[in-house]
């Protein structure tokens, strides 16, 4: 049961997750064998730039850690770098595995869950040349890989994502073209992957309930704010059937939905535009500023599936550190409101810690609590960053900050 304070505080339940999350190749570097470095090395794809060393973080991954806990979070979101741990088919790297395995003990040390994604964007190249998420072999190969990790991270792990936004790895491949393979508009092979997808998120939740220990198993999906305007009903639907709900009803059996939302859509009857309004405020990534599309994503997830809810990704990318501030008190609010609602949001991860590597868009843009400075990698953490902590360790959200 959330409780209200003052009449403008907001008071989050007992045992809330408050989470910061980052992924392997955004920010270990080095990641030379998946098909994301093969794709910023390509001609003619759109990645501004390669993502080199990254915020080398597989160094420095315990510098990431102790500002997690400094920061005053309870929860660290990261991923395992599967053509790390499996370079060659069916070959494993113990020192991957150890590394992987010392983050989540370390993160437990410091009283940080330890929430492990198997897969964010990133596939071996191994695999990437026998058809990646097109190959029938994939999901197999993925539940093998699940199976493995889990079984040398044991139970420490406090949380486990299989995938990481099917919805997109899909939607980016195949139809808009800007992640690996790097093709447009082909509407089968975009069905294709998501049928495929779907399949390696069962055998990796099959994985997982068959390793060592005992946490929470979901997917995490990309939604959006769907927003319905005249003549814009069919379009919508469409949308949200081929992008979003064939992946919500694929986690029957799962323990929680992962929810990441960065903005809301809207159709109409010239179908999908990323705003209405011409003088709509636009962020660096061009998504309309819309804070509280959070709370209807979340809302609308549950209904869905049926299951608990973490937001394990919400953000924006921005400059302008006190726009962070803003957009995180605003998203809270809407999480805090549905919460009051019913909805069972069981915790709110924000992308993410470091400025770090945005896929086709490198460097260019500022989603961390964090700086890092790109030469000598050196971390600084961002008044935003002070302010998720101190709502994060007290569990409630003050008045909204003046100005806003
Ligand atoms: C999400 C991705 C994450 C990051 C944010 C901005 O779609 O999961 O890796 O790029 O967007």
């Amino acid at each position: 049961m959330t409780t209200t304070g003052s009449s403008d505080e907001l008071r989050f339940p007992e045992g809330f997750l408050w989470g910061t999350a980052t992924a392997a190749h955004q920010i270990e570097g080095g990641n030379t064998n998946n098909d994301w470095w093969a794709f910023e090395h390509a001609d003619g794809t759109p990645v501004i730039e390669p993502s080199g060393d990254a915020c080398d973080s597989w160094n420095r991954w315990e510098q990431d850690l102790d500002l997690v806990a400094k920061l005053g979070l309870n929860s660290y979101r990261f991923s395992l770098e599967w053509s790390r741990i499996e370079p060659a088919p069916g070959e494993f790297s113990t020192v991957a595995l150890d590394r992987y395995k010392q983050m989540v003990t370390t993160a437990r040390d410091r009283g940080i869950l330890p929430v492990v994604t198997f897969h964010h964007f990133t596939t071996p190249s191994w695999l990437a040349e026998r058809g990646g998420w097109e190959s029938s072999e994939a999901p197999d190969r993925f539940g093998e890989f699940t199976a493995k990790a889990a079984a040398h991270l044991g139970d420490e792990i406090g949380m486990a994502c299989t995938i990481n936004e099917p919805n997109i790895v899909a939607l980016m491949g195949f139809v808009l073209g800007a992640f690996p393979p790097g093709v447009a508009m082909d509407f089968g092979r975009y069905d294709l992957c998501c049928e495929q997808l779907n399949a390696g998120h069962r055998r990796s939740v099959e994985a997982l309930r068959a390793a060592p220990g005992s946490y929470p198993v979901g997917l995490t999906l990309s939604m959006a704010e769907l927003v319905g305007h005249e003549g814009g009903e069919e379009e919508l639907a469409r949308f949200q059937e081929t992008v979003e709900d064939r992946f919500l009803r694929n986690t029957v059996g799962d323990d929680f939905i992962g929810v990441q939302t960065y903005t809301r859509f809207h159709f109409t009857n010239s179908g999908y535009q990323v705003a209405i309004d011409p003088s709509a405020r636009m962020t660096p990534m061009g998504y309309e500023f819309y804070p509280e599309a959070v709370g209807a994503t979340a809302s609308r997830a549950a209904a869905v599936t049926g299951l608990p809810v973490i937001v394990t990704e919400n953000g924006v990318s921005t400059a302008d550190d006190s726009e962070r501030i803003e957009f995180v008190d605003r998203a809270l609010r809407s999480v805090h409101a549905a919460i009051e609602d019913g909805v069972d949001i069981r915790g709110y991860t924000l992308w993410s810690l470091l400025d770090n590597f945005e896929w086709a868009l490198g460097y260019s843009q500022h989603f961390g609590i964090v700086e890092v400075d790109r030469t000598t990698f050196a971390r600084n953490p961002k008044p935003s960053g002070v302010f998720f902590g101190r709502v994060a360790r007290s569990g409630v959200l003050g008045a909204p900050p003046v100005g806003s």
